[in-house]
């Protein structure tokens, strides 16, 4: 089978975490995955979890060879809006040089070409230059809520020195990419609750509150005018950017042009006194996810729906907790909430942003192994999005992570018409016996 079929093969798979009724699916992907790892001839289990299965495979550990981790998820998310897809999201279709799929830049295509260039490396020479632990997980489109468990419960069988990763994105075609950072996350949904039935908005509208209004004077309360956070104490303790992380950022070219085009946004917006990247990779944020109550039907109806919602969810910088900033959130929401309405707030899904050294060692080696496969200068960035189990590697194994992504700016992620390019299938398989190699050295 070649890296190709691999990929559309495990594309097919619709392993959506997040949706009860792709259970099966998430399954049929672990085990394919597990049957594709056994016959490359490494040892493969799948775990049980209350929700999706972890996979771990191994080649033989021989004492004196570095460790490695490669971490990778293969859930993906949902497809929907699935009228605005060219191509049905889960038949992989190619159009120009690109695989068009759901998870195929995030993150199967990256997934697959780790497992092909090990493939190649076992199939050529029998074995790997590293002592490699392979840890897959269905879970991190909805924050990897198993897998900490999993890495306190198996701390020995999981030892390593280093953890490698692509999940991130790359600047531009064929540029070799190092990602040093990532943001945190924390996510929150708030019900308003009003009356206690649905009201004709005449007969009592002017009496009572409308759950709808107040649910938006509470999104509202969350940032002043010019996108800065309004929650109490949100920024103590946020980690400025360091000099050369400004001046390396602002060599990549012009952001805000970038950002516009792949937007498609009028005009950029957010925190005074930052970059569009600054502001994107190295600050934190409050994003509003979903809004809703009332009558969402054709035409009009004149009601005052008795509860209304929003979620939301924050992005995290170091040394941002993420219970704290719950914690802020959730009394500065209450705080601004008029006695006219019930809040009824749940948490959701937590993780700490992560940074690390580029220039340590093992940084410096994974840039060399972006060098010898992009040729050319390695961008060092930060990314804004977040993949929550990398600070519990360190927490947990003491371990670094690198990050060398291989997904485009345009790969639309989480959004209709995801690709991956089949030329970073094939640098990505390039990229894996690079690094293994540099590690191992
Ligand atoms: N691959 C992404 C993380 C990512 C996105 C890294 C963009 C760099 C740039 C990952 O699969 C992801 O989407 N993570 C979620 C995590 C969340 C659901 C806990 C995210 O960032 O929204
Ligand atoms: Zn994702």
């Amino acid at each position: 089978m070649s890296a190709l079929e691999d990929l559309l093969t495990c594309l097919r798979f619709p392993s959506v975490s997040t949706d009860s009724k792709h259970r099966p699916d998430v399954r049929a992907c672990a085990e394919w995955l597990m049957n594709k790892l056994s016959g490359m001839g490494l040892t493969a289990a799948l775990h049980e979890t209350p929700g999706h299965p972890i996979l771990v495979a191994k080649n033989r550990h021989l004492p004196g060879r570095r460790t490695v981790l490669l971490y990778g998820h293969y859930d993906v998310q949902p497809a929907e809006p699935l009228n605005e897809w060219k191509s049905p999201a889960f038949e992989p279709t190619l159009r120009g040089g690109r695989i068009f799929c759901r998870g195929s830049t995030d993150n199967k295509g990256q997934l697959i070409a780790h497992v092909s260039g090990i493939a190649e490396t076992l199939a050529r020479e029998g074995d790997l230059p590293v002592n490699l632990t392979i840890l897959f997980e269905g879970e991190e489109e909805i924050g990897s809520p198993n897998l900490k468990p999993f890495l306190e419960a198996h701390r020995d069988e999981l030892a390593c020195d280093v953890v490698a990763i692509s999940d991130t994105g790359m600047v531009g075609e064929g540029v070799g990419t190092f990602t040093y950072g990532l943001r945190g996350i924390a996510c929150m949904e708030v019900k308003v609750h009003g009356p206690s039935i649905d009201l004709h908005s005449g007969i009592f509208g002017g009496a009572v509150a409308n759950p709808a209004t107040m649910a938006a004077r509470l999104v509202s309360s969350l940032h002043d005018d010019e996108g800065r956070v309004l929650i109490p104490g949100f920024y103590d303790g946020v980690r400025d950017l360091q000099d050369w992380e400004r001046s390396a950022w602002s060599s990549l070219g012009d952001g805000d042009a970038e950002t516009l085009s792949l937007t498609g946004s009028p005009a950029l917006f957010g925190e005074p006194g930052y970059t569009e990247r600054e502001r994107r990779w190295a600050r934190p944020t409050a994003e509003v996810n979903g809004i809703g109550g009332g009558y969402q039907g054709e035409g009009s109806k004149t009601v005052i729906a008795r509860e209304a919602f929003f979620k939301l969810s924050f992005r995290l910088v170091p040394d941002q907790d993420p219970e704290r900033v719950l914690d802020l959130a959730e009394t500065h929401l209450r705080a601004k909430a008029p006695p006219s309405v019930r809040l009824e707030i749940k948490r959701g899904h937590t993780g700490m942003a992560y940074l690390m050294d580029p220039h340590s060692p093992l940084g410096q080696a994974a840039q060399r192994a972006l060098q010898e496969t992009f040729g050319g200068n390695i961008a060092l960035i930060r990314e804004g999005g977040s993949i929550p189990i990398v600070q519990a590697f360190k927490d947990v194994l003491k371990a670094d992570t690198l990050l060398l992504g291989l997904a485009l700016p345009d790969c639309q992620a989480h959004a209709p018409n995801e690709n991956f390019p089949v030329a970073n299938l094939e640098a990505g398989i390039r990229l894996n016996q690079a690094l293994l190699r540099e590690l191992a050295a």
